[in-house]
């Protein structure tokens, strides 16, 4: 491999994780002067600033941060999160509402289901411009190569705001096993393929050094600063592989914005991988360190590990970006955070785990006696953040229960206290569902012997198909059924069944994920390889069996409406 010429650059600044323009020492925390005049707040009050004109390279506020959202992105590589277009298209709509900045839709070369949905959204909510008006950016991810970046052109160039994203590997691990490349190589690649993105007429072209928290810091400096003359406006820096810690990813960003050259006329922005549960922090120390764009993901969902959380990341910045932060800010309207994490949970069947900060079921609750009374005294002993400010209305303050004799008001309530807000027509289907379910009496099950089932399944065409089967207990033998009618096989890669409510008429919650035998593959926006995919789906009745079905059900109705990859 050609050892790469290293230009002598700007000697480096101590990071000073707390102001990013004085430098520390770090003997003595509790002595630093930024620390000892910041009187803590109590509770946070959210407001909404408002939000600088969108230019790609240049945010007129300095205090001001984008969000950069990759739930459909990275979040959609998490196993067995495959999303349905509709899916991701409810999601986009949710996060466009949220008000993130970028929405980063899909990975168009992937798949060609990918690159319709990206389409889909840069059509739809790439066009849809709010009352505030503000419309994201719809933005596609590509390897440095020509048919990736045209996929990505193809899908988000019907946005008002089209981006490109584009990444080639740059630490010497990834050049010598998996690119097998010069770092001349990989600088002229990624110096022609922005400027190709460019020449497609995209003006916001986005590149990173994917795995820059182990490439050589001097390589760094040299393709970015070759980067920003071909034309890119954003400058992402990833620790893909998440094995930085906040102080070493904060002075990262500190050195590459000390040391390269032209880095005043873009944005610098983060995306931090959480295998050893840094990427919040890590997203943070970037900020403080002078990075404007952060990329997470809702719940913090992603490849391994996962991604920094959008709640977690947006939710510090308010809590603390005014005091800490010398008053840095996001145009996210918390109020939408309770209503997208639940969504995400339910469409990726990736559950949020109970002590989740401030999404977790346990993130609002207080059980110890001291802590009850201290809530009872005064909210503010034990809360920093109200439920309200995420957008999650608390049960117990309404006193609803709901049951067969509850109204349409009550049970509107209720959802919105859920986080669900619905139209007139749909809050009409859904209340007729929910009273049909609260007036279903217990349903009875027994077997002798061998178990059989007798399924009937109506396609979208009206048309009805009656198989029964045998089986080793009655789920296996309705799956079995069901398998004789749809005909794709399909593994059973995991089964789960959850009561969500109390009590002996408790509904049951499947979830299951199969992975078809044949074909339903996509490229992996990292490795390149061709990855089978998992699809999930869930099921809720208060009939285990039913429930069961159900989710099976919806998880071979993705397995049927994913298209295999395009030519990529
Ligand atoms: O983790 C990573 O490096 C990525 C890049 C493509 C930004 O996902």
């Amino acid at each position: 491999m050609a050892s790469l010429c290293v230009k002598p650059y700007a000697t480096t600044k101590r990071f000073n994780p707390i102001n990013p323009t004085r430098s520390l020492f770090f003997s003595k925390i509790s002595a630093h002067p930024l620390l000892q005049s910041t009187s803590i707040p109590t509770t946070i009050k959210c407001s909404l600033s408002r939000r600088p004109e969108y230019i790609p390279n240049r945010i007129s506020d300095p205090h001001y941060v984008r969000i950069f959202d990759t739930t459909l992105r990275d979040g959609e590589q998490s196993p067995g999160a495959t999303l349905t277009s509709k899916e991701k298209l409810d999601i986009a709509r949710q996060l466009a509402k949220l008000g993130v900045d970028i929405i980063e839709a899909g990975f168009p070369a992937s798949s060609k289901d990918d690159l319709e949905a990206v389409k889909m959204i840069a059509k739809e909510v790439g066009n849809t411009v709010d009352e505030g008006g503000h419309v994201p950016v719809i933005c596609g991810l590509a390897r440095c190569n020509r048919a990736d970046i045209n996929a990505a052109w193809d899908a988000v160039k019907y946005a008002k705001r089209p981006r490109i994203h584009t990444f080639i590997a740059t630490s010497d691990i990834h050049l010598k096993h998996k690119l097998r490349k010069s770092m001349e190589e990989v600088i002229q690649i990624a110096r022609e393929m922005v400027s190709f993105a460019r020449s497609l007429g995209c003006e916001d072209v986005e590149f990173s050094p994917e795995d820059a928290g182990r490439s050589q810091k001097e390589f760094l400096y040299q393709i970015l600063g070759e980067v920003i003359k071909a034309g890119a406006t954003t400058l992402n820096i990833p620790d893909t592989v998440g094995i930085l810690l906040p102080v070493e990813f904060g002075q990262l960003i500190a050195d590459i914005k000390s040391n390269t050259p032209g880095i005043e006329n873009v944005i610098i922005s983060t995306h931090c991988q959480n295998d050893l549960g840094q990427a919040s922090s890590n997203t943070v120390a970037g900020a403080y360190a002078g990075a404007r764009q952060l990329e997470v993901t809702v719940n913090g969902i992603g490849e391994r590990a996962g991604n920094a959380s959008l709640e977690e990341v947006v939710m510090t910045i308010a809590c603390r970006g005014k005091e800490l932060m010398g008053g840095l800010y996001t145009g996210i309207n918390t109020k939408h955070i309770f209503m997208a994490s639940k969504m995400v949970a339910d469409y990726t069947g990736l559950p949020v785990q109970p002590h989740k900060a401030i999404v977790g079921a346990n993130a609002f609750a207080h059980e110890s006696g001291i802590h009850q009374d201290g809530m009872l005294k005064h909210r503010s002993t034990y809360e920093i953040i109200s439920p309200e400010d995420i957008g999650l209305y608390r049960s117990n303050e309404s006193g609803i229960v709901l049951g067969k004799l509850s109204g349409r008001h009550a049970f509107k309530s209720r959802l919105r206290e859920l986080g669900y807000s619905l139209d007139d027509k749909q809050l009409d289907d859904v209340f007729w569902r929910f009273k049909s379910v609260a007036e279903k009496k217990k349903v009875t099950c027994g077997t002798l012997g061998l178990s059989t089932a007798t399924v009937k399944l109506i396609d979208a065409d009206g048309a009805e198909y009656v198989e029964c089967s045998i089986g080793t207990g009655p789920v296996d033998a309705a799956y079995k059924a069901i398998d004789l009618i749809v005909k794709i096989p399909v593994v059973l890669r995991e089964y789960y069944i959850n009561a969500v409510t109390e009590g002996i008429d408790a509904i049951a919650s499947t979830r299951v994920l199969i992975q078809p035998e044949n074909g339903h593959a996509s490229t992996h926006a990292l490795s390149g390889d061709t990855v089978q995919r998992t699809f999930s789906g869930t099921g809720a009745e208060m009939d285990i069996v039913v429930s069961s079905v159900r989710a099976y059900v919806s998880a071979l109705n993705k397995v049927l409406g994913f298209k295999n990859n395009a030519a990529a």
